[in-house]
C-alpha cells in the first residue's frame, strides 16, 4: 500500500447561523448553529484520486476549503505530507500551501476578467517561486502547452475562451507552482458533456505524468467511476461510507449509496442528472437524531433515531450505519 500525502483526522467546522444580536433578542431566539462537516476521517494516498460525493449542503467544498487553508477547522486534524496544519511553524505551513492548489467549479467566476491568461497563470509562479522574468514566461507557455492551449493564449482575457478552454485555464493556474496535491471543487459540473470529458482526461493524464494526488468533489457518480481510486460519501456533514471506487459500487454498504447508485443514470454518460433521489435532505440546523440518514432510509431499524452509528472498519473500507454495527456486513 502507497503511504497517504493527506490525512483528515476528525475534522469539524460549525458555523454560527444565529440571526443577528438585535433581532435574536426580539425574537427570544438562541443562537444557532450548523454543524457542516461532523468529525469526518479519510486519507488519500499519494498520486491517487480521492472522491468525496454527496447531495447538495453534505459539507464537500467546506472540507475542501478546509484542506487548502480558505477556512479553519473548528477542530480536528489535517495532514498534509506529515505537516500538521493547525500546529506547524509558519515555514512549514507557508512550504506545505505552495504544494497545494485548487481548481473551482466555476471557470467562469474564478478568472479575474480584467487580466490577461499569462498574468492569471503566472499569478502562482509571483507569490511562491523566486524566478526571473524570462523564466517566469517560460513556464508559462509550458503551461499553456501542457493544458491544451497554445502559447499565443497568454495575452488574451477570459472572455475570449469557451468554457471548457477556461477550465484549462483554471489547471494551468493551479499548476504554476508545481503542487503535489490538488483540490477539485466539481471542476467540469458546469460544462457540456463533451467537453467534460475533455477535460476529465486532461486531468486524468497530468496526474499520470506528474503524480498529482488529487481530491476530487463531485455529485456525479459517473465522474466518479471514471476519475476515482477511492471513495467517500458525506451525507449532512459525516462521512457515512469510504472505499475503494470498485467495491464501493459493486457491493455498497450504506443504504444511503444505495440509494444514490440506484438513482444514477444507467447508460454510462458524464453530467447528467441523477433521477431524483427519495426523500428531501433534512434542515442541517436542526438534523434529524441518530443516524443523520434514517427518516430517508429504507432499512431503518428502530435504534436508528436514536443511535449515532459508530464507524466500522474493515481492511481499507468504513461505514458507518447500525447495520453493520458488529463489524462490515457485506
Ligand atoms: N459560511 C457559511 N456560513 C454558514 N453556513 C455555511 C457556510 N458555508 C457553508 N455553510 C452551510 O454548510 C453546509 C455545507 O455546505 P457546503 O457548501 O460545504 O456543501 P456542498 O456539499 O459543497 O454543497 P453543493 O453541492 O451545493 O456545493 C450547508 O448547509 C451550507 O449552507
Ligand atoms: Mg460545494
Amino acid at each position: 500500500m502507497n503511504e497517504s500525502l493527506v490525512t483528515v483526522q476528525a475534522l469539524t467546522r460549525v458555523f454560527d447561523v444565529s440571526k443577528p444580536w438585535l433581532n435574536r433578542v426580539l425574537a427570544r431566539e438562541k443562537r444557532q448553529t450548523l454543524t457542516a462537516v461532523d468529525s469526518v476521517d479519510f486519507s488519500i494516498e499519494r498520486g491517487s484520486t480521492y472522491a468525496l460525493v454527496g447531495e447538495s449542503g453534505s459539507g464537500k467544498s467546506t472540507i475542501a476549503k478546509m484542506l487548502v487553508g480558505l477556512l479553519s477547522p473548528t477542530s480536528g486534524r489535517v495532514h498534509i505530507d506529515g505537516v500538521d496544519l493547525a500546529n506547524a511553524s509558519a515555514a512549514d505551513i507557508s512550504s506545505t500551501r505552495k504544494r497545494i492548489h485548487m481548481i473551482f467549479q466555476d471557470p467562469y467566476a474564478s478568472l479575474n476578467p480584467r487580466w490577461r491568461v499569462r498574468d492569471i497563470v503566472g499569478e502562482p509562479i509571483d507569490a511562491f517561486m523566486n524566478v526571473s522574468a524570462t523564466e517566469r514566461a517560460k513556464k508559462v507557455d509550458e503551461l499553456l502547452e501542457k493544458v491544451g492551449l497554445s502559447t499565443k493564449d497568454g495575452a488574451k482575457f477570459p472572455h475570449e475562451f469557451s468554457g471548457g478552454q477556461r477550465q484549462r485555464i483554471g489547471i494551468a493556474r493551479a499548476l504554476a507552482s508545481d503542487p503535489e496535491f490538488i483540490v477539485c471543487d466539481e471542476p467540469t459540473s458546469a460544462l457540456d458533456v463533451s467537453v467534460q470529458a475533455q477535460v476529465l482526461n486532461l486531468m486524468r493524464d497530468l496526474q499520470r505524468d506528474l503524480g498529482l494526488t488529487y481530491l476530487f468533489i463531485t455529485h456525479d457518480l459517473a465522474v466518479v467511476r471514471y476519475m476515482a481510486d477511492h471513495v467517500g460519501v458525506l451525507y449532512l456533514g459525516r462521512l457515512i461510507e469510504s472505499a475503494p471506487r470498485q467495491q464501493l459500487f459493486d457491493s455498497p454498504a450504506h443504504p444511503y449509496t444505495q440509494m444514490l447508485i440506484d438513482a444514477a443514470p444507467r447508460v454510462d454518460g458524464f453530467g447528467r442528472d441523477h433521477e431524483a433521489v427519495d426523500g428531501e435532505i433534512p434542515d442541517p440546523i436542526s438534523p434529524p437524531s441518530g443516524c443523520h440518514f434514517h427518516p430517508r432510509c429504507k432499512q431503518r431499524i428502530d435504534q436508528c433515531n436514536q443511535q449515532v452509528p459508530t464507524v466500522q472498519h474493515a481492511d481499507d473500507r468504513s461505514v458507518s450505519c447500525l447495520l453493520h454495527s458488529q463489524g462490515l456486513n457485506l
